[in-house]
């Protein structure tokens, strides 16, 4: 399986909480590429979503056709590209890796294209990103496999059709709304990927472990899987986190105390929140009265850019049912008040 390009240098953007600021290092890469999982077996949960990938896979398979174009969307760090690989393999073909913002020039989504072969996947992470033109050119490559050109100047102007291998495109996105309807039109297989739950977030985090080879027991997993907000990447580089920790001030066993210890000092709570979480909600509790209120104001007033907070931090607060979206704003939900007893909470001190 070839892969042209790690889409993990495209990630650096979307740098979160957990508990590292620097941007990947090659250590970091490796560490990826090993942990990563490589089959359906190894890629924990999502089980309704596996379940229906499996059958189109193997109605593919024996139609001897590439699979449907597939589109997944979700919070960042769930697993899409991830399934990307696994799809790849099982189907025994190449994948491209690329991403919209490398695909800004008309020429270099044409290059691609050309340069694909049969069978093989063409995998676009940030898919809603991708500007009018070259949408416009995947429209024929991804109905009818044709790459519809236009040669020479004014007067001369010719179009030409160029035939493709059939391939399968998979995009990937943040923010499926933010999708064209033509271009959302054209995938046949769409499907969201969930929120983890905890069993499966300890799963995760065992194979990890074992991969790592750090000794971690039961509960030391599980304090862990509690505070990855339900995303496996969060849950990966807590492992890591907590193993240095557990190395540097005992004897590199992680048991339930050295995690909470460890996460303590990285100032993730009990819920999974960090500081941004937190100083979120109480913005929206002590300044705005509970909202509704404006995302643009929220994220001036957090410091952040809006694309942050809508893509990396509202989901989960969002699922967890701390916060809603209305017509006018976020509003804070009861829920979040009970749990945090939010009045309480001094907004300069969570804030800086
Ligand atoms: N189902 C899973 N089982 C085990 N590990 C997983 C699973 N899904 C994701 N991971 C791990 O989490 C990390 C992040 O996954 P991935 O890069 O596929 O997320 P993503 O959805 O593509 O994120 P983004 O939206 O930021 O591109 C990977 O390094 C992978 O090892
Ligand atoms: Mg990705």
């Amino acid at each position: 399986m070839a892969i042209i390009s790690d889409e993990e240098n495209f990630k650096n953007t979307k740098a979160h909480n957990e508990a590292t600021t620097s941007s990947q290092t090659a250590y970091d890469m490796s560490f990826e590429t090993n942990i990563r999982p490589k089959s359906f077996n190894e890629y924990v949960g999502q089980s309704a979503l596996k379940a229906n990938l499996k059958i189109s896979i193997e109605s593919a398979k024996k139609r001897e056709l590439p699979l449907d174009h597939i589109l997944f969307y979700g919070p960042p760090g769930l697993g899409k590209t991830t399934l990307a690989g696994v799809i790849a393999k099982e189907m025994n073909a190449d994948i491209k890796i690329t991403s919209a913002p490398a695909l800004e020039r008309p020429r270099d989504i044409i290059g691609i294209l050309m340069s694909l072969k049969a069978g093989d996947v063409l995998f676009i992470d940030e898919i809603h990103r991708l500007n009018k033109v070259s949408e416009e050119i995947l429209y024929s490559a991804m109905e009818d496999f044709y790459l519809d050109m236009t040669t020479g100047k004014s007067q001369t102007l010719k179009s030409i059709r160029i035939p493709l291998p059939k391939f399968t495109l998979i995009g990937a996105t943040t923010k499926a709304g933010a999708l064209s309807g033509p271009l959302r039109d054209r995938f046949g297989i769409i499907h969201r990927l969930e929120f983890y739950t905890e069993e499966e977030l300890k799963q995760v985090i065992k194979r990890t472990a074992q991969i790592l080879e750090i000794n971690i027991n039961e509960e030391g997993s599980k304090a862990i899987a509690l505070r990855s907000r339900g995303t496996p990447r969060i849950a990966n580089r807590l492992v890591k986190r907590v193993r240095d920790y557990a190395i540097v001030k005992s004897d590199g066993f992680i048991d339930e105390k050295t995690a909470n210890k460890a996460l303590d000092i990285l100032q993730i709570d009990k819920f999974g929140l960090d500081n941004t979480d937190r100083a979120l909600l109480s913005l929206i509790a002590n300044k705005y009265g509970g909202g509704p209120v404006g995302l643009e104001t929220l994220a001036t007033a957090l410091g952040e850019d809006v694309k942050t907070i809508e893509d990396v931090y509202e989901p989960y607060l969002l699922q967890q049912g701390y916060i809603q979206r209305t017509p006018r704003g976020r509003k804070l939900t009861e829920h979040a008040v009970k749990c945090f007893n939010l009045k309480n909470i001094d907004i300069q001190k969570t804030l800086f």
